[in-house]
């Protein structure tokens, strides 16, 4: 069996990013501890394993002991509020090329949270904010299937491990340290304006593709076109006019599977 994180491991060459860790063998969620207590700019909350782990849209995220990565980056950025979904953005960049990079598989982002592979998920990320008087405070969790040899029937159409996709087992602390490594580049160069939309595009599955969006509950068919600087999907409907649509309320499928 695999054993508990070590976070002695976890040295990533980075400036901020996860220079402090806070570990748990067993958490409720990591992105809640983050929300709770006060941390420093760039500490890693990570966790062997959550009982309540969370997913976009109110969803679980199961969280396997041991097995996979559970971690939290607490940051609290200069931007206004409504740029802390852009994190997430961020995050799905960074993961995908510390994935590719490790692995040698070419992972992609699935607007606007989730890393895939093979047609399936292998990562989601749940980034979530709080207005503080003194400035905003931004929580972006990342969960990563690492060595998990199968899934639930519910969900093993649309998750994969990377373990299922290598049939090898990762450490995970040289992912958590890659994943930090490219999470803060590609975070540093967003708080100097750097644009990463095209960085961003390049890795998004569902451009030029047809996609289904249900939007609070309505369903449109659609191709996805791009992303604007917001970090909103641009999509062209059936009848031709297009339409931006935010990550917030909305979920998005292929119209042939999960993407
Ligand atoms: C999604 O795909 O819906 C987002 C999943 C995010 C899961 C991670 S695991 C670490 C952090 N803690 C949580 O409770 N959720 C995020």
């Amino acid at each position: 069996m695999f054993n508990n994180i070590d976070i002695k491991k976890i040295k990533p060459s980075t400036a901020f990013i996860a220079k402090k860790v806070v570990h748990f063998e067993k958490v409720g969620s990591t992105n809640d501890v983050a929300k709770e207590n006060t941390y420093e700019d760039g500490t890693l909350i990570i966790a062997d394993t959550q009982t309540t782990g969370k997913g976009r849209l109110g969803r679980e995220w199961v969280s396997e002991n041991k097995s996979g990565i559970y971690m939290s980056i607490v940051l609290t950025p200069e931007i206004s509020a409504e740029k802390i979904s852009l994190l997430t953005l961020i995050a799905g960049i960074s993961v995908c090329e510390a994935l590719t990079d490790i692995c040698n598989i070419p992972f992609k982002i699935k607007w606007p949270n989730d890393i895939v592979a093979d047609g399936k998920k292998v990562c989601g990320i749940l980034t979530e904010g709080i207005i503080l008087p003194e400035k905003p405070k931004a929580i972006v969790g990342i969960g990563i299937n690492v060595n998990q040899k199968s899934f639930a029937d519910d969900l093993r159409e649309k998750a994969t491990s990377i373990y299922l996709l290598s049939n090898k087992n990762f450490d995970r602390e040289i992912i958590i340290n890659k994943v930090a490594e490219a999470f803060e580049k590609n975070y540093m160069d967003f708080i100097g304006n750097k644009p990463l939309k095209k960085k961003y595009e390049s890795l998004c599955v569902n451009i030029d593709r047809k996609i289904t969006a249900t939007i609070n509950g309505t369903q449109i068919n659609a191709t996805a076109m791009g992303i604007t600087n917001n970090g909103e999907l641009i999509v062209k409907k059936e009848d031709g006019t297009t339409l931006n649509i935010n990550s917030g309320e909305v979920s998005v499928r292929g119209i042939y599977g999960y993407y």
